[in-house]
């Protein structure tokens, strides 16, 4: 349905029950975050008030969610559940052949291994964690090609994820497309702060691709956040659905991984999508070996009725303008207090600029993993470190510092109030207020891979 468009986001449901949550006092949060190694991952979350650590598997299922997961099909293979979740992706999204993954990373893997050679580059717009890594250990190289703007975090360009053409013809011709087995493309840039390409931009990359023969392979895991501001934002689209914006972002991709756990309103699920046969039938026999049969892919009958129906609640407009409403509230709550983020407020969080918050840290000091320590301590609101500990670390064991330091108020969909909205703002406020005296972290273990997830940190 096409959203009214009136000012107010009220949310286009209401309760029908309620998760109770634990008060903790700051002694209990000082101790809890010590034990975590400063590590906002390592909290258990029982400890935790108002969870934002990520909008990953957190959200809020539907009633009609709910009812769909009784009518599960367990069967190994075969199952009915399958060909809805199937039957879902190819109307709403247009791809033709699908395999389910437990997750996003899942179809990563499986696609990655299938189309990237060693020595091979793969142009991204902006990476993201377990995606670059996947296309690294497959034996590629990913290179940045989004635009400048995305790396300044207050440059208030309406369309950050956008990527630039010049960038990638560079690459194009220092290594020649037979390279480059495709560009990474994702809609609504996670690590650029949340932040939309256009359709403009994504049509021109189409253009420019189809000459040189390169695919492009969507992360469509924030895809209908991407569509809602294409709507909001882009000339031409303020009639079109969120439905018909999104259909028309795929159809300008070859294929797809996705990780349902966002955008598609579930808990757990993802799959990887294709429109070419060959790799479909490869991805059929690989997802045996690493996920399981290719009529469930690591899930369960369950959570792939609950996908179908997820995805097509996520396509309606009045949810994505109060889903993108609410995080648009507690950005402007937090941008009237004086803090500093990334602007234009972005599509599944806050993103606060924590270089800009604590001048006096160096990078080195980890400013964004200090600064989400401090946020728990004072509120028992978990955020995420989003610089230069997710970064990691390149092929050749040098720290990537990354322009962007920042800390990730993710929002759930579905799950949290505007109370709690104020109360994550005043609490940002107040560390906010004294920010001069906060001292900065030393890493004293880190893991080899995704060193953020268990790296371990102590007070300066
Ligand atoms: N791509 C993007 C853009 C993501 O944000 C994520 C996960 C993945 C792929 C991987 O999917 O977790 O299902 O394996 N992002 C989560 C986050 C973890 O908190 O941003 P997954």
């Amino acid at each position: 349905m096409k959203s009214t468009k009136s000012k107010s986001w009220a949310e286009p449901y209401r309760m029908k029950m309620v998760e109770l949550l634990k008060m903790t006092t700051r002694q209990d949060r000082i101790k809890a975050i010590k034990n975590a190694g400063y590590n906002t991952f390592l909290l258990n979350s029982d400890d935790v008030y108002i969870d934002l650590l990520t909008d990953s598997g957190t959200n809020a299922m539907s009633d009609r969610q709910w009812s769909a997961f009784m009518l599960g099909d367990e069967a190994y293979a075969g199952s009915k559940s399958f060909y809805k979740m199937e039957a879902a992706i190819q109307k709403f999204y247009g791809y033709k052949y699908v395999i389910p993954t437990h997750q996003g990373r899942g179809a990563e893997n499986i696609l990655s291994k299938i189309l990237i050679k060693k020595g091979d580059v793969v142009p991204g717009n902006m990476y993201f964690t377990t995606t670059r890594l996947h296309q690294e250990l497959a034996g590629g190289m990913f290179t940045d090609i989004i635009i400048d703007e995305a790396h300044d975090p207050l440059n208030e360009f309406p369309f950050k994820g956008n990527v630039d053409l010049n960038k990638l013809d560079k690459i194009v011709k220092k290594y020649g497309a037979k390279k480059i087995p495709y560009v990474s493309i994702a809609t609504n840039v996670n690590m650029a702060g949340g932040q939309p390409i256009s359709m403009k931009n994504l049509k021109e990359l189409y253009k420019y691709t189809r000459k040189h023969k390169i695919r492009i392979i969507h992360d469509m895991t924030r895809v209908a956040e991407n569509a809602y501001f294409i709507q909001q934002r882009e000339k031409g689209y303020e009639k079109a659905t969120i439905r018909e914006i999104v259909k028309e972002i795929c159809s300008y991709t070859d294929g797809a991984t996705m990780s349902a756990k966002k955008d598609a309103l579930v808990n757990i699920g993802g799959f990887m999508a294709t429109n070419e046969w060959d790799v479909y039938e490869e991805a059929r026999n690989m997802v045996v070996v690493y996920e399981g049969l290719h009529t469930y892919g690591g899930l369960a009958g369950r959570d792939m009725e609950a996908i179908a129906v997820g995805i097509e609640e996520s396509l309606d407009d009045n949810h994505q303008h109060a889903r993108v409403g609410q995080v648009e509230y507690l950005g402007n709550k937090m941008i009237d207090y004086g803090i500093p983020i990334v602007k234009p407020i972005g599509g599944h969080g806050i993103f606060v600029d924590a270089k800009a918050f604590l001048p006096h840290l160096t990078q080195d000091q980890f400013p964004a993993q200090t600064l989400a320590a401090e946020i728990y301590i004072d509120s028992g609101v978990r955020t995420m470190e989003r610089g230069i500990v997710s970064a990691g670390r390149k092929a050749n064991g040098e720290n990537y510092y990354p322009k962007l330091e920042l800390v990730r108020f993710t929002i759930p969909r579905r799950v949290y109030t505007q109370a709690h909205m104020d109360v994550i703002a005043e609490s940002a406020a107040a560390v906010f207020d004294r920010r001069k005296s906060i001292k900065g972290l030393q890493m004293i273990y880190e893991p080899k891979y995704l060193r953020f997830f268990q790296a371990k940190f102590k007070k300066l």
